[in-house]
């Protein structure tokens, strides 16, 4: 798929197909993250690939919007240290959610689905994964072939109006 065409069909899929992920299609969507840019290249994440069924299952409990955790073939879990200042929380923040968008468009270029969560309980995901202290898992990130319908560019996104978001010159 070309670059824009990807970036045009990534949606957030929560429901997939029983269809297995390659491994070699899932180190390459967590190749995406490792490439991406980070504030000092301090490159603050870790990334845990999970294809467990029952850390699946016990991973859709850590948050009220990780529901299709439970049923994804795979997914990834990006961790953090916790941010030792203001400052960091706000790089590593913005860091994460690099990541995360490049980890979204190399899946979709293979017609692999993505949905995020977020994660609640800390500590129970930190357990599930083996997490070591001084750090949180910051996002889920659900991975599996659509069960809807293929990845295709969308036409018309549900997007505030682009005249509406995008200025030129001044706002
Ligand atoms: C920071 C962040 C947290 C999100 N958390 C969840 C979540 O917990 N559960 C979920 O189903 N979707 C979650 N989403 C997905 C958004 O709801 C979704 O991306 C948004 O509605 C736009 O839809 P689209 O991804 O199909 O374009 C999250 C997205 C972001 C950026």
């Amino acid at each position: 798929m070309e670059a824009w065409d990807a970036i045009r069909a990534r949606r957030n899929v929560r429901q997939y197909t029983s269809e297995q992920v390659s491994a070699e299609d899932l180190d390459r969507i967590a190749e995406a993250g490792w490439r991406a840019p980070s504030a000092k290249n301090r490159q603050p994440w870790d990334f845990v690939i999970v294809t467990d069924r029952d850390q699946l299952r016990e991973l859709s409990t850590v948050w009220q919007g990780a529901g299709h955790i439970a049923s994804a073939p795979a997914a990834i879990a990006l961790v953090v240290p916790v941010p030792p200042s203001e400052r960091r929380l706000v790089t590593d923040t913005y860091d994460i959610g690099q990541a995360t968008m490049a980890m979204m468009i190399a899946a979709t270029d293979l017609g692999i689905g993505t949905g995020h969560s977020s994660v609640g309980d800390q500590d129970k995901a930190r357990a599930i994964l083996g997490v070591p202290d001084g750090h949180q898992v910051a996002f889920l990130l659900g991975i599996g072939y659509p069960a809807d319908r293929p990845l295709t560019p969308i036409r018309r996104p549900n997007r505030r109006p682009f005249s509406e978001v995008v200025h030129h010159g001044r706002w």
